[in-house]
């Protein structure tokens, strides 16, 4: 299907009027590239327009010589393009029992895309990044303030610290394109960071700054919020989240769809992983007692999503069966059968139940 097919015949699930935040109804996207249109929005401030002409990316901090590049000096260095995943780190919270708050995202706060940008590694190089920076902070445009306690003294910027070893690594874009056109407002035009590997908050839309640091950035969106417990000498210490955590879904059939018996069905889904590749997903129809090999339809590709299928002969019997999928990585991680509560309201990476009927 092409993709102004799917444009034209597919919208997108509200589920924040303002700031907005938009879901792509998975089920009903065949592409293994999202269309822009259709790829879900997260915004935790109102977006800020931005002119083109009076653009400025900033390059400051720890570095030999500061930069201040125009749109147009941006776009004269030399590109790259590659395919990413972008998944919120809340996607599938609708899943969590007992509900938390937050977005109530069921299972399209992901999309999968090709991105256009400078590497942030050129752009370091050229700005003389100092040998006693150990983070790089992004910044975007977009202000306010945001909801989560407890709440900075006055309204802050949409800010996150990468590890100098992730920023240096050649993968980080300053992307302006999303699938060879220009970015959207909502996706971050002119300029905005893409992180493959990790969630989708380390992938700073709107960007104006990028300010190497000497200690830690403890900034309010690696702290507060879209952090973690991790454990350190047996102790609870708060982490920043980073790298997506593996995970399979699947978006076809739907919750409660009703299926007719004893006839050939297509479970279909997705999965991916942070800094690894899926090697494989099984599959099963009858809440986890067997599991049977789906078969992928995109090969393995670093960060980008891997779209499979499994072909289900629906049982005779009618009633009600409750569908898994379950990927394992190339470093042999299985995805996990219970949430972490470590993660709190983020990382929704078990198994996820799609209980469906069957029958006439
Ligand atoms: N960048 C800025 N400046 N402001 C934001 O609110 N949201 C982040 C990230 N970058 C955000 C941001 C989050 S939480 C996610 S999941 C991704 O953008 C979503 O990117 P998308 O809206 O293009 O899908």
């Amino acid at each position: 299907m092409g993709e102004t097919e799917q444009i034209t015949r597919v919208g997108l699930t509200i589920r924040q009027k303002e700031p907005v935040n938009l879901e792509t109804p998975l089920d009903q996207v065949d592409s293994y590239l999202t269309p822009a249109e259709l790829f879900y929005v997260r915004n935790h401030f109102k977006a800020p327009a931005i002119d083109r002409a009076t653009y400025r990316l900033r390059v400051d901090g720890a570095v030999a010589s500061p930069l201040s590049l125009t749109y147009d000096q941006l776009r004269a260095m030399p590109s790259e393009t590659r395919v990413a995943t972008l998944e919120c780190a809340g996607n599938g919270r609708v899943f969590l029992v007992p509900q938390v708050r937050g977005a109530q995202w069921e299972l399209g706060a992901i999309g999968n895309a090709e991105w256009t940008g400078v590497p942030l590694a050129a752009l370091l190089e050229r700005a003389g990044l100092r040998s006693d920076a150990c983070e790089i902070v992004l910044e975007g445009a977009d202000r306010g303030t945001p909801n989560e306690r407890p709440l900075p003294p006055e309204p802050i910027s949409y800010a996150r610290s990468l590890p100098r070893e992730k920023a240096l690594c050649g993968d980080v874009l300053l992307a302006y394109a999303m699938n060879r056109r220009d970015l959207s407002l909502h996706h971050g035009y002119p300029v905005r960071a893409i992180v493959p590997g990790h969630y989708g908050m380390a992938s700073v839309k709107w960007l104006t700054r990028i300010e190497a640091v000497q200690r830690p950035f403890r900034g309010y969106w690696q702290t507060t919020d879209y952090a973690y417990w991790a454990r350190v000498d047996g102790k609870p210490v708060r982490h920043a989240l980073g790298e997506m955590q593996l995970k399979s879904e699947i978006v076809r059939p739907r919750v409660f769809e009703t299926l007719p018996p004893n006839e050939p069905s297509e479970i279909m889904g997705v999965a991916w992983a942070g800094e690894t590749e899926v090697n494989r997903v099984t599959v099963s129809t009858d809440g986890g007692q067997t599991w049977s090999e789906a078969t992928f339809l995109d090969p393995a590709q670093r960060y980008a999503w891997r779209r499979w299928t499994f072909d289900w002969l629906t049982p005779s019997a009618p009633g009600k069966y409750v569908l898994l999928s379950r990927a394992t990585a190339a470093d042999g991680s299985v995805q996990p059968e219970k949430h972490d509560p470590n993660f709190g309201t983020y990382v929704i990476n078990h198994l996820l139940p799609i209980e469906v009927f069957v029958g006439s």
